[in-house]
């Protein structure tokens, strides 16, 4: 069903109010949804509820799209964002009725008189012309990852068959299929779903692959969150011989081939995707300028495993940053990242590639830009809803 030009004008004149109701609207929604329907609660990652950035992930998509209900294909880039997402968490359609009737109710109880039955016609019509869109594109994946040698769609079991520390604070698993089939390839900068119960209860969270595809394991690298519940509970509860439950990978977070060099820069456990990467590229002969930044040394992951891919290929560099560097810690840079940092390790034409806490991106992206580094040349992944990092 098309939106017919009345409709689209309703829309449109709606935006200042969802702008300025935006993020009352999405909590309200999430209330909703979770009294009404209390078993989509599992989807969802509660501490990015608590947290507020999940509704404004949501409210600034759906003002985006009543923006831009005229041109939809200014939103191609959100909408990669979100079907990968959806599908690295096992979204289906009959998702999409719960999350229509939960907004439309929002909407109705936020905006009061102002939601006249034409406007929820409208909404309710747009809704489902986004939500079409959506479950085509989710279905094109789910599909084309099914029919890939080693792919698969839902669930699927691993077994645990490697439990490595890469640091103080981080640990690696390597997961092999409890069906003894091979793995699908992913691209490096990828991530895997993992569906867990934990005391009963289900969660699901996403774990970028930290090494460069092999078709024979999968390796993870989580980082111990202080009282983070599913990664407390892979480090102190799961052990060699364990299963975990996988989605196949996915994401748009991806290397992309070609023959610029490449500048991968990083904080904290923002670095798994980033070994990936550089596993991929070790013997590829192509510049690449690895720039990591950790604590202090005892939080640094694949260190050593760094160091040797250097030592045996020249066309890799490297450099540390500690900013809380402890007696004996061995860095480049004694502190945080800075224009000096990146001018030195930035290529001419180069691909950077980064990732890491909230505001060290804000600040590699603040550098980016003043270098005069063009968009199509960096590309930045969240560990968690996206955000605004301008
Ligand atoms: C694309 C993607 C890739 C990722 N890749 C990796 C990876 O390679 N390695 C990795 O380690 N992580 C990765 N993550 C993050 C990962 O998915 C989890 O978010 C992370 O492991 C924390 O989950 P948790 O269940 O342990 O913590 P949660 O229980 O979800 O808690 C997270 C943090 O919030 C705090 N918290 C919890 N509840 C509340 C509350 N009510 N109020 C305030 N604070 C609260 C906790 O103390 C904790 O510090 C990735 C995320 C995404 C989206
Ligand atoms: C038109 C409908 C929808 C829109 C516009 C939408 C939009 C979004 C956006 C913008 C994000 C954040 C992406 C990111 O930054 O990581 C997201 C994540 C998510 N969406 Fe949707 N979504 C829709 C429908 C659904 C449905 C039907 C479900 C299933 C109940 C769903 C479940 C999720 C989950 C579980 C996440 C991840 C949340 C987290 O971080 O915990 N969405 N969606």
């Amino acid at each position: 069903m098309s939106l017919s030009e009345k409709q689209t004008q309703l829309i449109k004149a709606s935006i200042p109010v969802l702008a300025a109701h935006g993020e009352l609207l999405i909590r309200h929604f999430y209330q909703i949804m979770f009294r009404d329907y209390p078993q989509i609660r599992a989807l969802f990652n509660q501490t990015h509820q608590s947290d507020g950035a999940q509704q404004r992930a949501l409210a600034g998509a759906i003002l985006a799209y009543a923006r831009h209900i005229e041109q939809p294909e200014a939103l191609n880039g959100t909408v990669d964002l979100i079907v990968n997402k959806h599908v690295s968490l096992n979204i289906l359609p009959e998702h999409y009725p719960i999350v229509g009737t939960s907004l439309l109710r929002a909407m109705a109880e936020v905006l009061g008189d102002a939601m006249t039955p034409e406007l929820a016609e409208s909404w309710e019509a747009a809704y489902w012309q986004l939500a079409n869109l959506l479950i085509e594109r989710e279905e094109a994946i789910y599909r084309a990852r099914e029919d890939q040698p080693g792919g698969w769609r839902g669930l699927r079991a691993f077994r645990v068959v490697g439990k490595q520390p890469e640091s103080e604070v981080i640990t690696s698993f390597y997961l092999e299929p409890v069906d003894g089939g091979p793995v699908m390839d992913f691209i490096p900068g990828q991530y895997i779903g993992l569906e867990i119960t934990i005391d009963g209860a289900s969660m699901r969270r996403n774990y970028s692959l930290s090494d460069a595809p092999n078709g024979q394991y999968y390796r993870i690298s989580v980082k111990r969150e202080q009282w983070g519940r599913v990664s407390g509970y892979l480090h102190d509860r799961v052990a060699l011989g364990d299963i975990l439950n996988l989605y196949a990978p996915g994401g748009s977070f991806t290397l992309r081939e070609g023959d610029h060099p490449i500048v991968l820069v990083t904080g904290g456990v923002g670095i798994t995707p980033a070994i990936a990467m550089l596993n991929a590229l070790a013997g590829s002969g192509r510049p690449v300028r690895f720039v990591h930044a950790a604590i202090k040394q005892r939080h640094h992951a694949f260190r050593g495993h760094v160091e040797q891919l250097r030592q045996s290929h020249d066309h890799i560099e490297r450099c540390y940053l500690y900013d809380q560097a402890e007696h004996g810690d061995d860095a480049n840079v004694y502190g945080q990242v800075n224009a000096e940092v990146l001018s030195q390790n930035l290529l001419p034409d180069s691909e950077v590639y980064f990732l890491g806490p909230v505001p060290f991106m804000r600040e590699v992206l603040r550098l980016l830009r003043g270098f005069g580094v063009p968009q199509q040349r960096y590309h930045f992944e969240f560990f968690g809803p996206a955000q605004a990092l301008e």
